[in-house]
């Protein structure tokens, strides 16, 4: 975060050179961790993609040197089924069918999960990703990067009914999302507020400190995100609700960057109908335990990638 945050986003190069250079310290230290050696793996698992493609090649060169040095199985994983296990790793009573709620700063995608393996697309965003959407409101705002965390801080010091944002009309599969209009709304507000002074002023904000940012947002401003967040927040919560009856699921499981936001969690608790799942802390953001839990039951049935795996940047989990 501290290598992309001057530039308000993920440096594709940046990134794939940090892969580089921390894959196999990072490897290293979490077999000491576990009190492993090399030689007591029974598999290698990788993820395939979605990504980026330089990262996404460092990890792939990575795993099959390893699996091809110790002879063993190399399986490809799904990033965004990742996402799922590192719900379901914490939850083995969850019930299928289920529904998935990928939300981060690439996806905004809502899955049916029939049984462990089995995904079916119900809906995405039509436009932006829902991280993306807290990002470019928080960078419009002269916020630092990445802004989910940060809006998430400063929404409950405002009034979440203070501007009044309207939800997205869906054309076609009501299961979509949208958050491009929402977003145009905010850059509409900050207009009419006539705010250039208070922006250009946190811009001025080098440190990443809270109570900096606190103090310079005025109460208005603080409303704005509180309502900008209320508005995502229903626009996840609402479709994907609709998309559980319609389905006949009980469990949501929510996973992605967005899931740690504690207004969505908060909402979420208070459903009757629905029970939603959302991962501990740790596993809110990438990490690799969900990578090698998506991976065990492949390596239950037997299935191996072999060294002609290809990474995807685009690759789709249904
Ligand atoms: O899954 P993730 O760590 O990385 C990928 O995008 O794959 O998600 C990062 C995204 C960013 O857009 C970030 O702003 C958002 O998740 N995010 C949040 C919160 N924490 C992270 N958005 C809202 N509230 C949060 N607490
Ligand atoms: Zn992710």
């Amino acid at each position: 975060m501290k290598i992309h945050a001057p530039y308000g986003g993920v440096v594709p190069e940046l990134a794939s050179r940090e892969h580089l250079r921390a894959i196999v310290p990072v490897a290293r230290r979490a077999l000491e961790e576990a009190s492993l050696t090399l030689g007591q793996l029974q598999a290698i698992a990788v993820t395939a993609g979605p990504g980026l493609i330089g990262s996404l090649l460092v990890g792939i060169t990575y795993a099959k040197a390893l699996a091809l040095s110790h002879s063993l199985p190399l399986l490809a994983v799904n990033h965004v089924e990742g996402h799922i296990h590192s719900v379901l790793l914490q939850n083995p009573e969850i019930s299928f069918p289920a529904l998935a709620l990928v939300v981060s700063g690439g996806h905004t995608h809502l899955f049916e999960v029939r049984e462990v393996g089995d995904y079916q697309l119900v809906g995405k965003t039509r436009d932006d990703a829902a991280g993306e959407a807290f990002d470019k409101v928080a960078k419009l705002l002269g916020y630092g990067y990445p802004g989910g965390p940060l809006i998430d801080r400063l929404a409950p010091f405002g009034n979440p009914r203070a501007v009044k944002f309207t939800l997205a009309k869906m054309k076609g599969n009501e299961s979509d999302f949208s958050f491009s209009g929402l977003k145009t709304a905010v850059l509409r507000w900050t207009e009419q507020q006539d705010i250039t002074h208070e922006i250009a002023n946190r811009k001025r904000i080098k440190s990443a400190n809270f109570e900096a940012w606190l103090e310079a947002t005025p109460q208005r401003t603080l409303d704005m995100l509180a309502s900008f967040q209320a508005t995502v927040i229903q626009e996840l919560l609402g479709r994907s609700l609709a998309a559980a009856e319609k389905l006949g699921a009980e469990s949501i499981l929510v996973a992605g960057g967005v899931a740690s936001n504690s207004g969505l969690r908060k909402a979420a608790a208070t459903q009757r109908h629905v029970r939603f799942y959302f991962p501990s802390a740790e596993l809110s953001t990438d990490n690799a335990a969900m990578i090698a839990a998506a991976a065990f039951p492949k390596y239950q049935q037997g299935e191996s990638a072999g060294l002609e795996l290809r990474a995807r940047a685009g690759l789709m989990l249904a």
